[in-house]
């Protein structure tokens, strides 16, 4: 420890002692080595945005009687588990492991619903299953639940926090994780502590970020961007009640936090312990780039974003080393490596962050036909730190916005802005040939800027295919919906299945009927579950029996696949052919080489990929079948296949 956290370290020891005194020897001696461990990570992550106060010393007392509470409060079998977690910390990294993401109302109307259709997530073979926002929301609208009332209760209609322990506590039993989301970048406007703001409480009017006038607001606007450039324009709002403008980057009715206050990180950390203790195992930290605001930047990716960030997962360490944090941060790459910890955070930061590149150019790769920027891209972005993983996704709750920045388009030949355009035309089905049925969200006029929103089948073309019953369509969508599937579950980290993906369910326009949802395109792809079309994946011959099967076929494949383990890297290989992304995963136990083909038509790519990555006797982990080489030393690959090659004598 440097000579100022081990001094603090001092003073806050004595007083933990006895918060602990009751516990047994043994775990008291945990709790204490864990502190030890991860008090200079805590220390430096508060340092930069808390030092300089007079409050400070009082504001660590406090955060860690705080830790010292949770953990007394941990149950035996959470401790259990953090135990067994300090043996196995890769957990979240194994091939193993498979996500699932679904709204609870969509998919079982309540918390005892989801326990309802546990075969089925065990039919899928999730190891992880992330719970949309399911904390008490403001009424609608509430931005799909990131409107956050009560961070202590569960949404009375989902059920309550009995019943998510319940939950969680079975799902354990099965060797199955849960995830939830932690907004804490803003509340609702009707949080207690937004209530007592707004009733004159100056203590409550500190947690946000208010000005008397618009004379502050203008400044930091020509430098910030607009997240609901349509529905929600201006990141601050005028409110009646108080008299003052507040800072509200997203919806009026979402009042973002000011961390620069040390009773918001204390809050905080008290609600992620507090659902930790109640079974929680990965927390998705929702709009982490936004939290820390600076004057004459975007307010986003600010250096103490990150700082608060070490420091909470050092909260989590001490008191539930079992949990892991997963940061939402759809930013650069540059800037969204970071959040996986480089430099002096390397592996301090999140376990896992959400890699939003893939999946934008997973889309454009599909729509162009040509691999040549995907492969360019992602050859620059930084390889991650090997203790951590990616969440990788081909289609999530959210729109896609085209991250593609003008530099990388330009080294693939393209006009960044053009292609973004044309991305845009492609998926709302206006370019011409294109079968895609999204539709644009948010346009913003004065960036030209249009999101998209639709399901993964109807983006890759099967509603239309079913619309003209075309056979060979359909087929070829189907085709596209697996592609982007083994693209995730071979790249490296936890491959998260949004809802509906692996039955091909394909745009709800019912939001439309909804008053609250109707301006939100974004509830076009969250469709609720069928049961009765779930069913039909058992019959054969049915399009849910096909994508299901070819969904879970994948699934196995990776799962017996050790290569595949998150910690091994990625690295992006020159294919040769601009139809095909291939990358390898270099493991102890010999290299694999992923190969894609991105086109409808029969690609070839010559066997002196794998060679030159030691790979002789080609056999393909997917279909468990030996490859066979055609003449001139090529290997064929069928429409939108995959193959993970391997060295099989
Ligand atoms: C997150 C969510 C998104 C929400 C936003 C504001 O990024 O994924 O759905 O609108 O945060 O909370
Ligand atoms: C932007 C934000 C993200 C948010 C999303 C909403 O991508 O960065 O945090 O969830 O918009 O659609």
């Amino acid at each position: 420890m440097s000579p100022e956290a081990k001094a603090s370290f001092e003073n806050i020891v004595a007083p933990v002692r006895e918060t602990l005194a009751e516990l047994p020897k043994r775990d008291r001696a945990i709790f204490e080595l864990r502190l030890a461990h991860s008090w200079q990570d805590l220390f430096d992550g508060l340092t930069p945005p808390y030092a300089g106060r007079e409050d400070f010393e009082p504001f660590l007392e406090k955060l860690v009687s705080l830790l010292a509470c949770s953990y007394v409060a941990r149950s035996e079998e959470l401790k259990m588990l953090d135990l067994r977690r300090s043996l196995d910390t890769g957990w979240f990294q194994s091939e193993r492991l498979v996500g699932y993401v679904f709204y609870v109302d969509r998919f079982a109307k309540d918390l005892k619903g989801v326990r309802d259709h546990l075969d089925y997530l065990r039919d899928i073979g999730a190891g992880y299953i992330h719970l949309m926002p399911l904390l008490q929301t403001r009424p609608e609208p509430n931005d799909g639940g990131y409107a956050v009332m009560d961070y202590r209760m569960v949404e009375p209609e989902l059920g309550t926090m009995d019943d998510l322990e319940a939950l969680c506590s079975e799902l354990r039993g099965e060797g199955v994780s849960v995830c939830l989301d932690l907004v804490l970048n803003h509340c609702a406007r009707e949080h207690d502590w937004a209530k007592k703001a707004r009733s004159g409480d100056l203590e409550y009017l500190k947690m946000f970020h208010t000005f008397p006038d618009r004379t502050i607001p203008d400044e930091y606007e020509k430098h910030l961007p607009e997240v609901f450039p349509e529905t929600a324009p201006g990141n601050f709002t005028f409110d009646e009640k108080l008299g003052r403008w507040v800072w509200t980057t997203f919806h009026d009715y979402q009042w973002d936090l000011a961390w620069s206050e040390p009773r918001v990180f204390l809050e905080m950390t008290d609600t992620l312990l507090s659902l930790a203790n109640r079974g929680v195992e990965v927390f998705r930290l929702d709009a982490v780039a936004f939290l820390w605001k600076r004057l004459g930047t975007d307010c986003q990716n600010q250096p103490e974003a990150h700082d608060l960030l070490q420091a909470l997962r050092a909260c989590s360490r001490i008191v539930a080393p079992a949990v892991a944090h997963k940061a939402e941060a759809i930013v650069a790459p540059h800037d969204l490596i970071q959040y996986l910890g480089t430099n002096s955070r390397y592996g301090k930061e999140s376990d896992l962050a959400y890699h939003n590149s893939l999946m934008v150019q997973f889309w454009s790769t599909l729509a162009t036909r040509d691999t040549t920027l995907m492969t360019r891209t992602l050859t620059k972005f930084p390889e991650k730190p090997a203790n951590t993983a990616w969440g990788l996704y081909v289609r999530g709750h959210d729109d896609i916005g085209w991250a593609i920045t003008g530099e990388d388009a330009a080294d693939a030949g393209l006009n960044g802005f053009a292609h973004r355009e044309f991305l845009s035309d492609y998926y709302t089905g206006d370019f011409p040939d294109s079968q895609a049925r999204g539709e644009v969200y948010q346009l913003n006029p004065a960036t030209a800027d249009r999101r998209i929103s639709g399901t993964t089948a109807s983006l890759a073309g099967l509603e239309y295919a079913l619309e003209v019953e075309d056979e060979t369509l359909i087929d070829l969508a189907i085709k596209r919906i697996l592609l982007g599937h083994a693209l995730i579950l071979g790249y490296g980290g936890i491959p998260l299945i949004f809802m509906g993906d692996e039955l091909a369910l394909r745009n709800d326009p019912s939001y439309l009927d909804e008053p609250d949802k109707k301006t939100d395109s974004r509830w076009l792809h969250r469709p609720k579950m069928d049961w009765r079309t779930a069913d039909r994946r058992k019959q054969p011959g049915t399009l849910e029996a096909q994508v299901f099967r070819g969904v879970s076929e994948l699934i196995a494949a990776r799962k017996r696949t050790p290569h595949l383990h998150a910690a091994t890297p990625t690295r992006i290989l020159d294919a040769y052919s601009n139809r095909v992304f291939a990358f390898a995963r270099p493991h102890p136990l010999g290299t694999l080489v992923a190969v894609h083909n991105f086109t409808e038509d029969e690609q070839r790519f010559q066997t002196d990929l794998a060679r030159a990555e030691g790979i002789y006797n080609l056999y393909d982990a997917i279909s468990e079948r030996r490859i066979r080489v055609e003449t001139g030393d090529m290997i064929e690959l069928a429409p939108y296949q995959s193959v993970w090659i391997l060295d099989r004598p």
